[in-house]
């Protein structure tokens, strides 16, 4: 076990309740529930309005705005509700303004989408006369969106956003109890077949996927609520619907990564690779940074995919992670081979200023290059809140009060808030520790790993993220296990041998 119980209990790091924050944001919560729910019920007012005389336009029809108000009380408690549920128990929902705006986009798309379509087919002669209207409801796109939440959220945010969008789509086209049992299984079909999905191939297949429970569910609904008259078109209508889904999400995805600063997997995929831009000017300017942040992406990739974090997320962010120390590469002491140390002709605090610098940049250079809100936090985390204990060491003999100069030589954080920047934070941490030594042994490096794990959760570093002992654990030692088979030694070949088939053994 990494951290005894007596640590665990006299971990006086752990956060307090910050009652002042939490009023903030239980207000801001209110306010975005109100604000959505004024959008959905003038939404409703308008589309189901009668027309009616001018005058009577002019002052509104009473009742309606009657109406209007209960169902905007309505929306807003549910709303509320939902949102204070849906940030305490889904794990990774932090960013509730960011998040709560992208579904309640998606879920007003497909109320406007359902409500549009739906009125066009029912009025348009060629389609009215094919089948009978209701039939058309079954085309509504939910499993598509619900597919994009999972993707760019998560599983259980996907679900609670099925099941809103649902009640929302149903309300607008006929209000029937199959549409919305439809939309919940084919919702629930999207999420389910939108795993990890890191190209553009298989997310048509998933698409495709979901055709067997749309038509099913379209033709079984239809027969069982209205008789077999409508039941093979409900089928045929169905099939169109899982036929879609790949394209749609396709083509939603990219104006949500866009708009709201998501990176699908598919994108992350695309960002792994070393020719992007960025990734050359590092590997150009900071070749030692270049190949540590290749290090640690390794780390990190194999990091989560013990513990069941997103490995792609890890191993770009990890690939990104120091970015910012382009500006000044040979201020690192990875790219200062066989080169003075520049850090020994300035004072400690200029130091401090230069180091604490690349967080920033990184930052800022990461948001230039639109590497997506995910990546950018992480690469703003991946230090924390920890201690520059070099060159606070080097600051000891002109300190007067130790604690405040602890302080002081601290990044600004903030500290990791996801498993997947603790990851980043711990693999580049044990890298740089383990490459400053020369050949250690497995031992050697098992120890480092567990103290910086140790030293990482005693500081309080982890108090934000969802880490448990165990992953902690299981972390250390998928570290350690990299870590060993990079620093081990090879056999010496003797020098009469050509070298080439060496290389491979
Ligand atoms: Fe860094
Ligand atoms: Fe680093």
């Amino acid at each position: 076990m990494i951290v005894s119980k007596t640590e665990l209990k006299n971990n006086s790091l752990a956060p307090e309740p910050e009652p002042v924050r939490r009023d903030f944001q239980s207000a801001r919560i209110l306010i975005l529930a109100v604000g959505a729910s004024a959008i959905v019920a003038i939404l409703f007012y308008f589309w189901e309005m009668e027309p009616m005389p001018r005058s009577m336009r002019r002052w509104g029809d009473l009742s309606s705005l009657v109406g209007i108000v209960v169902l905007m009380m309505g929306v807003s408690i549910f709303l509320r509700n939902w949102l204070t549920v849906a940030r305490k128990e889904i794990r990774e929902m932090r960013s509730a303004a960011r998040d709560f705006l992208f579904l309640l986009s998606l879920a007003l798309f497909l109320f406007v989408a359902a409500k549009g379509v739906f009125t066009f087919l029912s009025v348009t002669p060629g389609f009215s006369g094919l089948a009978s209207s209701r039939i058309y409801a079954y085309l509504i796109p939910l499993s598509a969106l619900a597919m994009v939440v999972r993707i760019l959220i998560n599983f259980d945010t996907a679900i609670m956003f099925t099941v809103t969008a649902s009640v929302l789509s149903t309300a607008a086209v006929s209000g029937r109890w199959p549409e919305l049992l439809f939309l919940l299984l084919s919702g629930i079909a999207g999420i389910c077949v939108a795993g990890r999905i890191l190209d553009r191939h298989k997310m048509l297949r998933a698409g495709i996927l979901t055709v067997p429970v749309c038509a099913i569910a379209a033709g079984a609904l239809e027969y069982a609520f209205s008789g077999g008259g409508h039941a093979f078109q409900a089928c045929i209508v169905g099939v169109v619907n899982g036929l879609l889904a790949g394209p749609i999400a396709l083509a939603v995805m990219p104006v949500a990564e866009l708009v709201f600063g998501y990176a699908s997997d598919i994108r992350l995929m695309e960002l792994g690779s070393t020719s992007h831009p960025l990734l050359s000017r590092l590997m150009t300017v900071a070749p030692g940074t270049f190949h540590h942040s290749l290090t640690v992406g390794t780390l990190a990739e194999a990091g989560a995919h013990a513990i069941g974090a997103n490995s792609a997320l890890c191993r770009v962010a990890a690939l990104y992670h120091d970015v910012g120390k382009i500006g000044k590469p040979q201020y690192y002491s990875e790219n200062q081979a066989g080169t003075e140390n520049l850090h020994d002709a300035l004072s400690p605090g200029l130091s401090r200023t230069v180091i604490l610098s690349h967080v920033k940049e990184g930052v800022k250079m990461a948001r230039e290059a639109g590497l997506g809100d995910r990546v950018v936090e992480i690469i703003e985390q991946h230090h924390g809140t920890s201690i520059l204990y070099c060159f606070l060491n080097k600051a000891k003999p002109m300190i007067q009060d130790r604690k405040a100069s602890e302080e002081m030589f601290r990044y600004p954080g903030p500290r990791p808030k996801t498993r997947e920047a603790a990851i980043v934070m711990i693999a580049d941490a044990t890298e740089a520790t383990v490459r400053s030594m020369k050949s250690p042994s497995s031992t050697e490096v098992e120890e480092i790993v567990t103290g910086i794990i140790n030293r990482a959760y005693l500081d309080g570093q982890l108090n934000e993220c969802e880490m448990t002992l165990r992953d902690l654990n299981t972390l250390g030692e998928a570290i350690s296990h990299v870590l060993i088979a990079i620093t081990h030694r090879r056999v010496d070949y003797p020098a009469s041998g050509s070298g080439l088939a060496d290389e491979d053994t």
